[in-house]
């Protein structure tokens, strides 16, 4: 990150919550449900799919876990009673996993249980480098007696092709990232031609497996790639999905869909969108140095 940028992104806390709230609008669905159920079907009429993410990650007590829980069985439940085409996405710190991990995978599995009731498909987020295994040994279990959770792995972690290629050997259903953590460059990659190389090494090792792939990322090079190699081992756009964040680059998921792929936009939505705004502020420093221009230029 350039210095300006860096010091743009430093004064971020120091914005109004009203002001984060205007510029973060076009990332987050909405406070509630019924927003973000509002947003997905926008997102089917355009012919993309999507994945519900209630935000709020730090918990501290047990019963903020069973809270996060419930929300997550009562979007299956409401998800279930219209047509809408979308699945759903959570954190395992969300759901107890810095608390007891025994109880998080008991929160987990009751969510994928109520999904594979009503035939629909959980995604486990990966959260930063500290809940890797944790994550992963969760999925693991998950993932013996159930066919409808997904993974993901994170391109910028230098030990992902080596979980992709244990992985691909169970054929699970990944979504490959580059990451947004803050990594230590011991465990991660930081050069973007680096982060790229590994990008498209796990594309390949897993296409090559035969899971399917929700290729995350707003980045043309890699899509370009990425669409080259499919074409090239002739992938149908049914064996794997571009996926991208809601807001971000909607011109170039309409000529993904306009090319005939399969789109998936995450879409999140909750009272605690704060953190996750940040995150988002924090990555796009241009969009940061808009926000504080206007705190300071009225
Ligand atoms: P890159 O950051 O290079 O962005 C490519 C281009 O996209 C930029 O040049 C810019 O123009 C545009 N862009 C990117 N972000 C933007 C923004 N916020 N606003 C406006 N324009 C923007 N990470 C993680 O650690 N764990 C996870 O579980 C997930 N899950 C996840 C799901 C989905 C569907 C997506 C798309 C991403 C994630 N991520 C994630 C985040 C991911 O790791 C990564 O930080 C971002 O996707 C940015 O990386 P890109 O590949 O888009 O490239």
């Amino acid at each position: 990150m350039k210095l300006f940028d860096r010091f743009v992104v430093g004064l971020l806390p120091a914005v109004p919550r009203k002001l984060v709230w205007r510029f973060s609008r076009p990332y987050v669905a909405g406070e509630s449900l019924d927003d973000a159920l509002r947003a997905v079907q926008t997102l089917n009429a355009r012919g993309a799919k999507a994945t519900l993410d209630l935000l709020g990650e730090s918990i501290t007590r047990r019963e903020e876990a069973e809270a996060a829980r419930d929300a997550y069985l009562d979007m299956l439940e409401r998800i279930a009673r219209t047509s809408l085409d979308t699945n759903v996405s959570l954190k395992l710190t969300q759901l107890g996993l810095k608390l007891d991990a025994k109880f998080c995978l008991d929160n987990v599995r009751a969510v994928v249980d109520a999904a594979a009731r009503r035939r629909n498909f959980v995604r486990i987020d990966m959260e930063d480098s500290s809940c890797t295994d944790a994550t992963l040994t969760v999925f693991r279990a998950l993932q013996r007696d159930h066919d409808n959770v997904g993974i993901v792995l994170q391109a910028y972690l230098r030990r992902s092709l080596d979980d992709a290629r244990e992985l691909g050997r169970i054929k699970a259903n990944v979504r490959l990232c580059k990451g947004i953590y803050v990594e230590a460059e011991a465990i991660a990659y930081k050069q973007s031609d680096e982060i790229r190389a590994s990008y498209m090494a796990i594309v390949e090792e897993l296409f090559k497996a035969g899971s399917y792939l929700g290729v995350a990322t707003h980045d043309d090079v890699l899509a370009e790639r990425t669409w080259e190699l499919a074409q090239k081992l002739k992938l149908t756009p049914q064996q794997y999905e571009f996926q991208m964040l809601y807001g971000v680059r909607p011109g170039l998921g309409q000529s993904l869909l306009g090319r005939g792929a399969r789109l998936r936009v995450y879409v999140p939505y909750g009272r605690q969108w704060y953190p996750y705004c940040m995150r988002r502020l924090r990555e796009n420093p241009a969009v940061a140095g808009y926000v504080l221009k206007n705190l300071f230029v009225r």
